[in-house]
């Protein structure tokens, strides 16, 4: 796996330019502000074009940007965040194999509560029930948060529902979007998803050691592969419009921040009730739902403060699901 998180010094790279926007700035000059070689300035520029930064070149002057990144660097997202503990510390990635497999890891160095992971592109993006996450370059938001709740495992359904319920806020907030949320947290618009969650843990028995809410959205994919074309869907397809990566990861972490402080103040239910009146999964959808122990058809009735799903079998038994997934049947 690649392990080497972005120079700091290119963050730092991409920030003179952001502040010096409407100048050319000289190479010397950044190499000197910076802390590193006119070469490596060069160097570093033409990787950043690679991932879609658009940076002039003037000859024996210097480096101009022609419109403001959409690089998820901490220095575009820091400022828009405050003192919130989400999104204090961000860790950049260009490429590596998976944010969750790294935010894991940092988490069992002991990195804080809020610590981001977040990547241009992975390349062995993990997926809920073992599956595989497309995550083409620079295209999607590929981000894991590292939680440390002071709540036990039989939490992390709710913090799960939670992570939807944000996310789902988010996205509809930035694009206009009609979002639905469908059980426990992929996020569909017009009925393809747009975005999947994986929580995964480290915990004993009483006490949850910290939470990776693994997210990943499809922001400005032009298409999906044809294997997916017809369950999945980008932020850019379905508004038509190019979507700025930078306001949707900001706005995010900000609403995974306000609704992890309302759970922590009032309680399961104050989630589980909203996540209610954001789904349409919630009541009365017709589903299939497969579980380990097979495939069944049913109503569901509702979530409980657990976060399992209510649900009324075709064969007459009602049910609460915690894992599995859901489909709906028309
Ligand atoms: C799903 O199958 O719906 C869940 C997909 C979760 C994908 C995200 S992308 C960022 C984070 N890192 C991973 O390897 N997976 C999650």
């Amino acid at each position: 796996m690649s392990t080497t998180s972005t120079d700091r010094r290119i963050d730092k790279l991409i920030e003179l330019l952001v502040k010096n926007a409407t100048v050319v700035v000289p190479g010397p000059k950044i190499a000197s502000e910076i802390g590193t070689t006119r070469f490596k300035v060069w160097e570093w520029i033409e990787r950043l074009r690679l991932l879609g930064v658009e940076i002039r070149g003037v000859p024996a002057e210097g480096y101009q940007l022609v419109t403001i990144p959409d690089i998820l660097t901490p220095s575009m997202l820091r400022p828009d965040l405050g003192d919130n503990p989400i999104g204090r510390h961000i860790v950049h990635y260009f490429r590596t194999d998976s944010t969750n497999a790294v935010a894991l890891s940092l988490a069992a160095e002991g990195a804080e509560h809020g610590t981001v992971v977040v990547a241009e592109e992975q390349t062995a993006g993990r997926g809920r029930l073992g599956r595989a996450w497309f995550s083409e370059k620079s295209s999607g938001i590929y981000t894991s948060i590292i939680l440390r709740p002071p709540l036990a495992p039989s939490a992390a359904p709710v913090l799960t529902l939670m992570a939807g319920l944000a996310a789902q806020k988010a996205v509809s907030a930035v694009t206009g979007l009609a979002v639905d949320i469908r059980w426990p947290n992929d996020l569909l618009v017009n009925g393809k998803k747009v975005c999947g969650i994986l929580t995964e843990m480290s915990a004993e028995v009483d006490l949850l050691h910290a939470v990776v809410l693994g997210i990943g959205i499809n922001v400005n994919h032009s298409l999906m592969p044809t294997e997916l074309e017809n369950i999945a869907t980008s932020l850019r397809m379905e508004a038509h419009r190019g979507i700025s990566r930078v306001q949707v990861l900001v706005t995010l972490l900000r609403e995974i921040e306000r609704h992890y402080q309302l759970l922590l103040k009032s309680g399961y239910k104050a989630i589980t009730e909203r996540w209610e009146g954001a789904s349409t999964f919630a009541h009365g959808k017709r589903v299939r739902v497969v579980t380990a122990a097979g495939q069944m058809l049913a109503i569901t009735t509702g979530v409980e403060p657990s976060g399992a799903l209510k649900i009324q079998c075709d064969d007459g038994r009602q049910e609460s699901l915690m894992a599995g997934e859901v489909v709906e049947v028309k």
